[in-house]
Parts: C-alpha cells; structure tokens; sequence
C-alpha cells in the first residue's frame, strides 16, 4: 500500500479545497492511505501531518480557502529546511508528496524532487503566472469577484460622471488586471510588464470623455511601477490642472477568499485526479496544468525555468475596445 501526502502552499486559491477533495478521494479509491500537511512548508518541516479518510474532506468542495492551511516559508528556501522536511517524509514513511500552489511553490516541489524525493505538483495560483498550465485553479473565481466589483462601481461611476481606478493582485504577473479590465470594460489597463505613465493614464482617460463616454475606469495590478497609491498621489497633486479626481478602491485579498465557482471546481477536481493516476503509474516530478484545453503533465524542471508571458496583443485589444 502506498502512502501520500498532500500539502497547499503560497497564497491561498478558490479551489485548492476541491483539489485536496480530489487527490485524497482518487489515491483511497487506488487503495492508498493519505495524509494532509497543516500549513503548507512549514507543516512538511514541523512534521505536522494527519491521516485524512473519505470524510474528511465531505463538504469542502464548495468552500473557498484551503481546509489544510497555507503559509509562506522562508525556511523551506534553505537546503537546511528542506533537509529537515525530507527527514519527515522519511520518517512518517510517506512515499510521495501533492503540492498544490503556484510559482514558488512549484519550486519549493522541484527543489525537494531533485532531492531524490517523488513529488507532484498541481497548479493552483489566482496570479495565473504558471508556466505548465494556461489557466491554473482559482483565476476564474479571482476574476468573477474583481468583475462584481468593478461592475458595481462602473454604475455609480456613470451616475456621477466620475474616474474610478481599481487595483487588483498581482505582484508580478498582470494577468488578473488585463482579464478584469477586458471583461469590466476598462478605459485603462496597467500591468506589471508595461511601465505607463500617469500623464498617460490621465490622457487616456481625458479622452474618453471627449468621444462622449460618461466615465472612466482604471484597472491596474498591484505590483505596476505606478500602482493604486501611487496613480491616486498623483491624481490629487495634480487635481487642478486634469480636472477630475479618479477615486481608488482596491479589492486585494476579497479576490482570493471566494467560493470556488464551476470552472475552478471542476479543474482543481480533474487535476488532483491527474496527479494521483500519474503517480500511480509511477511518474513524478511533474506539473499537472490545463494545456490546449487538456489536462498535461509538465516536468517541474522545465516549470520552474520558464515563465508564462502575458498576451500584449490583448492589451492592445483591450485599447481597440476602449475607444
Ligand atoms: P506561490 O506558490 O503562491 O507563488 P510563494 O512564492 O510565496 O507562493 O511560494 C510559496 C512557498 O514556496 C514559499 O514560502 C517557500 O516556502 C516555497 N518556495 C518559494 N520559492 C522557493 C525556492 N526557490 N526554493 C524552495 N522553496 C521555495
Ligand atoms: O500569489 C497570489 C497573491 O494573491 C498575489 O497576487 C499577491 O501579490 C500575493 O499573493 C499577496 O500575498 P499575501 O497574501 O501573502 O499578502
């Protein structure tokens, strides 16, 4: 009988709960035992691990978050940490580990794979910066929560002729701002991956009540060289001369914490069943991820030396649309 565990790691996802769901019920059904791993790396190196059963895991599928935790540990980054969480798995004699997380986590998975250690990555990150996976789990819903927003405050933006910037995640992906700012209609984009200027952003938008437009909206990503505070400084300095205020909301971690909706519960659910069929058939280090609509292992080596780079041509649709 084999014995795997399974960890969430790196900011939370809507999701990672149907995914735990899905890795836990598939290895039983494979007559494998399971164990779940509190807070991420740091659980693996406490060795902090319960056996999770069938019941368990009932009733998580609709819920947002991760039922196991999650964290961000900086001692994992250490060889000296990842020795000690090697020394876990050893002794609680797991046989293979499902890290379910994004980017770093990813790496944290191939840096403990080259270690000789089976691991299987699932992709699971609402930036959507994964490289091995088109569209990772928790995006769809990340995004369905920033557009109700932004749908919200396009209305009264147009009941009072107003500017409205809305600032969502993304430190250092621009994902999630391009997504939200095509779908919510914005008159303005700003990422990471494009410097844009506030004289720009205010030219932009200084157009768009010329050609008649009853409002403006600004999406931009929280990790842009000119991000919400910094384009809100500098709408208030220059206040008189723009002649109009842009009013600033940013909808940080309330992206993260929602339901998970359809599409990120059906994802999470046939990628945690990917993982358990590869491992069966005795594969790992490996990424499962969405592929041309498929699901598709990727080697983890490959994951965490290559980057996914946003689309420009659909920034520059987004200002076709805009017009
Ligand atoms: P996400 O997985 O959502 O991108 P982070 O980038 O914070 O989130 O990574 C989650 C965790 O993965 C980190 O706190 C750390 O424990 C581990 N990790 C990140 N980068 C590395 C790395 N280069 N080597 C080993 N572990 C890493
Ligand atoms: O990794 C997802 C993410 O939500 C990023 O978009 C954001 O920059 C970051 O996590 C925030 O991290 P924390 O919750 O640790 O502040």
């Amino acid at each position: 009988m084999k014995r795997i565990a399974v960890l969430t790691s790196g900011g939370d996802a809507p999701g990672m709960n149907a995914a735990i769901r899905s890795v836990v019920r598939t290895a039983l059904d494979k007559g494998w035992e399971v164990f779940g791993i509190k807070h991420g790396y740091d659980g693996l190196i406490d060795g902090d691990l319960m056996p999770l059963n069938a019941r368990d895991v009932g009733g998580i599928i609709q819920q947002g978050g991760t039922i196991l935790g999650s964290a961000r540990c900086p001692e994992f980054k250490t060889e000296g940490g990842r020795l000690t969480a090697l020394q876990q798995l050893r002794r609680q004699e797991i046989d293979s580990l499902v890290v379910i997380g994004g980017n770093g986590s990813q790496k944290g998975a191939q840096a403990l794979s080259k270690m000789g250690f089976p691991v299987m990555g699932v992709a699971s990150t609402i930036d959507n910066d994964l490289y091995g996976s088109e569209i990772t789990i928790g995006v769809d819903t990340a995004l369905d929560v920033a557009l109700e927003a932004i749908d919200r405050l396009k209305v009264t933006a147009s009941s009072h002729q107003r500017a409205f910037l809305v600032e969502v995640m993304g430190r250092e992906c621009g994902y999630l701002a391009l997504m939200a700012g095509i779908a919510g209609g914005a008159e303005v984009i700003v990422v990471p991956e494009v410097e844009t200027d506030p004289e720009v952003v205010a030219a932009e938008l200084r157009g768009a009540y010329e050609r008649g437009k009853g409002h403006g909206l600004v999406i931009v990503a929280e990790g842009a060289r000119y991000n919400a505070e910094e384009l809100g400084n500098f709408f208030m300095d220059h206040h008189e001369r723009l002649g109009f205020d842009l009013r600033v909301t940013k909808l940080g971690h309330v992206q993260r914490g929602g339901a998970p909706g359809a599409f990120d519960r059906l994802l999470a659910t046939r990628l945690g069943a990917a993982a358990t069929d590869l491992l069966s058939q005795g594969e790992h280090g490996l990424l499962v991820g969405l592929l041309k609509g498929e699901i598709a292992a990727t080697p983890l080596a490959d994951v965490v030396t290559n980057s996914k780079p946003l689309d420009l041509d659909l920034l520059e649709l987004a200002r076709v649309l805009a017009k």
